[in-house]
């Protein structure tokens, strides 16, 4: 992992924000060659789920045809979105801090194992040396117990899911110069949105929030879209923007950020069929992974124990990627596919409602005086009537929402290669190289004049020009050309161009694979069609 943190802030993908000052933790800038990669990556999804879909074609293992348009909503809201959807009193972490060390931890990361201590049992946390100190345990040939804390009561310990009575009966190991639970402070709740103020007066009243997730913005607008766009059962809205969420552990590079962006799809369908949508969505999201480059051995589909469920979930189902600063074995969330029945159309119309409640019960927390739910909905009529059977009812959700950053950090670890290619000697030379898939590529091709001279500039700089009417491209002349395809390799250009002697001859270049170094030649008028195939 710290080769690829090097390699991105070297080569201009990533950098911390405000980093002159010494940066603040959990924000990150996108350099020249980064900004290009999350370009097209939200530019493949985009093209992909919603502008190419095509509403008159069943598409593969779709139950039917359906419908995908696009949303742009603010990141700020009425306050009342964020009480309706349960945000304002259940977007929180449990955090706990250090006494010794002072730092703050997420409780759900503290990891550690009970140990003896004499007489006494203790909890022993192991924090971020939790890799280190389960070799050494290992190496002792002491007994490891993996824990992680679920909530404030319970752990899971391996697979299971235990009390903290119940671990204590367990076999324990020693570990004299580890932490206990003691050093700790209690797990206390933490509200995760970021807190603003709307106008100069400022008071309590005035108090919002910025989005922690963009599906918001849709659910409000799903009147406007079916008046407005026509639109009819089952149909999609996709959202692409900014969410933040004031992360209490913002860690692993990019992966877990402060300020991020989304890209969401609600899918709205009728009730019986919402189980076959749910099935396609994580098919189809699981595949466009792969198909963009993402090792099948590298993903895997999580489906969520019931008891991990978010609080509107009847099903959800996690992609999650092997990414390599976790331990062997684990994974982390790429995108998250969530069957959220009719919970959120059914707030904003009628105010918060218990979603586990069979009969739609208020919710028993949020009951005011009166015994009313405490958050009023919009009162507004989100119900849909079908137009050919004229059935009345609440369409039900299926939510494919995925991270653009935590995508981008995945398709750069995988890309990242070390390997040998043989040099202008043709002795073996090591290289690293970025196979990122040519759509996610920030630049497409890259040209080169061999030397500095004969006309072979000139001609190269006509080529570029053409060529950046198209895509982006690169022109550089500086160095020997071997230097100059390491640089690109390190770019994760796919293809560069060369003018050299027979062009003068011929008005042909040599086209270089990155993968492959094959090298073909071809007629500069042939450059924009041959590039255009190979790209898509
Ligand atoms: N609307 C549902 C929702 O927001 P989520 O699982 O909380 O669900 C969806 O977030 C996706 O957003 C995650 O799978 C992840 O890719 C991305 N994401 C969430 N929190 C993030 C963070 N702090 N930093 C970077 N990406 C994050």
């Amino acid at each position: 992992m710290d080769k690829i943190v090097s390699l991105c802030k070297r080569r201009g993908f990533l950098f911390q924000s405000s980093e002159i000052y010494g940066g603040v933790q959990g924000f990150w800038d996108y350099g020249p060659l980064g900004v290009e990669l999350k370009r097209n990556l939200k530019d493949a999804w985009w093209q992909d789920m919603i502008s190419s879909h095509n509403e008159l074609l069943v598409p593969a293992n779709a139950p039917t045809e359906f419908e995908m348009v696009g949303l742009d909503c603010t990141i700020i809201m009425h306050p009342q979105v964020w009480k309706c959807s349960g945000h304002y009193d259940l977007f929180h972490d449990h955090m706990v801090d250090c006494k010794e060390s002072k730092k703050r931890y997420r409780f759900d990361q503290i990891r550690g194992r009970w140990c003896s201590r004499g007489e006494q049992r203790i909890f022993v946390t192991t924090m971020a040396e939790a890799e280190q100190e389960e070799d050494e345990v290992r190496r002792r040939g002491m007994k490891y117990f993996k824990l992680r804390a679920k909530n404030a009561d319970e752990l899971t310990i391996e697979k299971e899911s235990l009390t903290f009575d119940q671990i204590q009966e367990r076999e324990l190991v020693l570990a004299p110069d580890a932490k206990s639970l003691d050093t700790l402070t209690e797990p206390r709740e933490f509200n995760l949105m970021f807190k603003t103020t709307l106008g100069a007066l400022g008071g309590e009243a005035d108090v919002t929030f910025l989005r922690p997730e963009t599906a918001q913005g849709i659910f409000v607008n799903f009147k406007n879209v079916v008046d407005t766009s026509r639109v009819k059962i089952p149909f999609g809205i996709g959202q692409v923007g900014k969410s933040f969420r004031n992360e209490i552990t913002p860690r692993n590079f990019t992966f877990r950020s402060r300020e991020f962006e989304q890209m969401e799809i609600e899918f709205f369908c009728h009730p019986d069929q919402s189980k076959q949508w749910y099935q396609y969505w994580r098919d189809r999201r699981l595949k466009w992974y792969t198909e963009l480059g993402l090792s099948d051995e590298a993903l895997i589909m999580r489906e969520h124990h019931v008891e991990e469920l978010a609080h509107y979930s009847v099903g959800t189902a996690d992609i999650e990627y092997a990414f390599p600063f976790l331990p062997e074995g684990e994974y982390g969330e790429l995108e998250g596919i969530a069957h959220r029945g009719d919970f959120d159309l059914r707030s904003h119309m009628e105010g918060k409602l218990d979603p586990n409640s069979p009969e739609g019960e208020p919710m028993q927390v949020e009951l005011n005086e009166h015994g009313k739910p405490k958050y009023k909905g919009s009162g507004k009529d989100l119900s849909y009537r079908d137009p050919i059977t004229n059935e009345r009812f609440i369409p039900h959700v299926i939510e494919p929402s995925a991270g653009a950053d935590r995508a981008a950090l995945a398709f750069l670890c995988e890309a990242y290669t070390e390997d040998k290619v043989p040099d202008d000697k043709g002795e073996l030379q090591e290289r690293t190289v970025m196979k990122l898939h040519p759509r996610l590529a920030p630049v497409k091709a890259a040209i080169f004049p061999l030397v500095k001279k004969d006309g072979m500039p000139e001609i190269a700089k006509d080529i570029y020009s053409e060529l950046k009417k198209h895509m982006n491209v690169f022109y550089d002349d500086k160095g020997a050309v071997g230097k100059r395809y390491r640089r690109q390799d390190e770019a994760g250009t796919p293809y560069c161009i060369t003018v050299d002697t027979d062009t003068l001859n011929d008005k042909t270049v040599t086209i270089r694979d990155r993968d492959s170094l094959e090298q073909v030649r071809i007629k500069i008028d042939d450059l924009v069609s041959e590039l255009g195939d190979r790209l898509s």
